[in-house]
């Protein structure tokens, strides 16, 4: 077999990336371990960027995503006693988010890929990498019994962050690795409930962290801070209630409960690989580079990475123009330390950490007090929030 373009990974990187070479023409593979259904029912964070949204509207994926997701002109942080609105639309100039599901966009990725006759395998095994130090790298793979070998002309490691194809980079002599792990977890909740904010809420409080988010009307997702060891078991329904509302009824919220459809506890950790190239593999989303889940920016960083690869790529079949794929890992490294940064901020915030004093405490609450109160540093938070625009 022979593909311009193959692709490790079917999430929202490596599917976002056949969508947009398609677009321009150049023709892609993509193959991922995980069978459909299972990438299209696990549940990860729900919040696009507004670049997110605009390039999926340009490029035929917003139908759903218009009819069923919400757009967002503002959220609140509680702290000190009451709710605090950081109005994103007129602080960033009129953006704002989206609340739609990652795997109602992986949904939306597949049925367009499928529909324009784009060839993603699932549930392959037996994946391995040759010949990335040539301009024919080959992939090969087995799927539904049989072994395939696929030359490229690229290679794209879109595989997440329990990654093959990073571990192709070496380390030490190319491959440098920057991580930082946190000492608290997300205990994240599905109900079946009304929301209890039109807005998203996010809590600090003396018990810790808590957010406030939706899905739908009837669906709700919420997340409390706790120990990395927690087990979802050991928390019944009316103590996982008790817990979220003692998070925010400082600031005066009542939270509307419901039947909970299901329990999950998310790690915390940063991690970025540098380069995000080696010959002629380039990694994208996950793979590269992992954040905490404050301020949802890990899908939106895929869709970013992805984004300038198109353009790479685009520039190399159209005019044999090496120069953006060389630059590749340089430029998305950029927005990757941004949104680095910005989520170990929102992260250090708003979270209780155990070895914190009084006095850390205060600065914490004077830190919210800035952010929500000079205008200046509100901007910071929302352009952030919102997303920089795509380059
Ligand atoms: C959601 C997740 C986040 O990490 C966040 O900052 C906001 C919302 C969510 O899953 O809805």
């Amino acid at each position: 077999m022979r593909t311009q373009v193959g692709i490790v990974g079917a999430g929202p990187a490596g599917l976002m990336l056949s969508h947009l070479l398609h677009q321009r023409g150049v023709e892609s593979v993509v193959i991922d371990l995980r069978t459909r259904q299972d990438i299209e029912e696990t549940i990860k964070a729900g919040v696009l960027e507004q670049g997110t949204v605009d390039l999926m509207t340009q490029t035929g994926l917003g139908g759903r995503l218009h009819r069923d997701g919400f757009v967002h002109h503002g959220f609140n942080i509680a702290f000190s006693g009451r709710l605090h609105r950081i109005n994103l639309y007129e602080l960033t100039g009129g953006r704002a988010v989206t609340v739609y599901a990652q795997h109602e966009v992986l949904k939306d990725l597949i049925a367009k890929r499928l529909e324009d006759g784009g060839d993603v395998r699932f549930g392959v095994t037996d994946t391995t990498v040759e010949g990335l130090d040539t301009d024919r790298p080959v992939i090969g793979f087995t799927h539904e019994d049989q072994e395939h070998r696929l030359e490229c002309d690229f290679v794209i490691g879109a595989d997440g962050s329990r990654t093959y194809t990073r571990f192709l980079i070496r380390e030490g002599k190319v491959r440098k690795d920057f991580f930082r792990q946190y000492p608290f977890a997300w205990f994240g909740i599905l109900a079946e409930a009304p929301p209890s904010s039109d807005e998203l809420i996010y809590a600090h409080s003396d018990r810790g962290f808590a957010l406030i988010s939706t899905r739908s009307p009837n669906v709700q997702r919420l997340y409390f801070q706790v120990d990395p060891s927690t087990n979802v078991d050991d928390w019944s329904e009316d103590r996982i209630w008790e817990e979220i509302q003692a998070r925010v009824a400082g600031a005066g919220a009542t939270i509307k409960t419901g039947t909970i459809i299901r329990k999950d506890v998310l790690q915390f950790r940063s991690f970025v690989c540098e380069p995000m190239q080696y010959g002629r593999l380039y990694l994208a989303g996950d793979a590269a580079h992992t954040v905490p889940p404050t301020g949802a920016k890990g899908m939106n960083l895929a869709i970013a990475d992805v984004h300038v690869l198109d353009r790479a790529l685009g520039a190399f079949y159209d005019a044999k123009d090496t120069g953006l794929l060389e630059s590749y890992s340089e430029t998305a490294l950029k927005r990757v330390w941004r949104a680095q940064h910005f989520s170990w901020w929102m992260t250090s915030m708003l979270h209780r950490f155990s070895d914190a004093t009084d006095f850390d405490l205060r600065r914490q609450l004077a830190e919210l007090e800035m952010v929500t109160g000079s205008p200046t540093a509100a901007k910071t938070l929302a352009d952030n929030y919102v997303g920089l625009p795509l380059v």
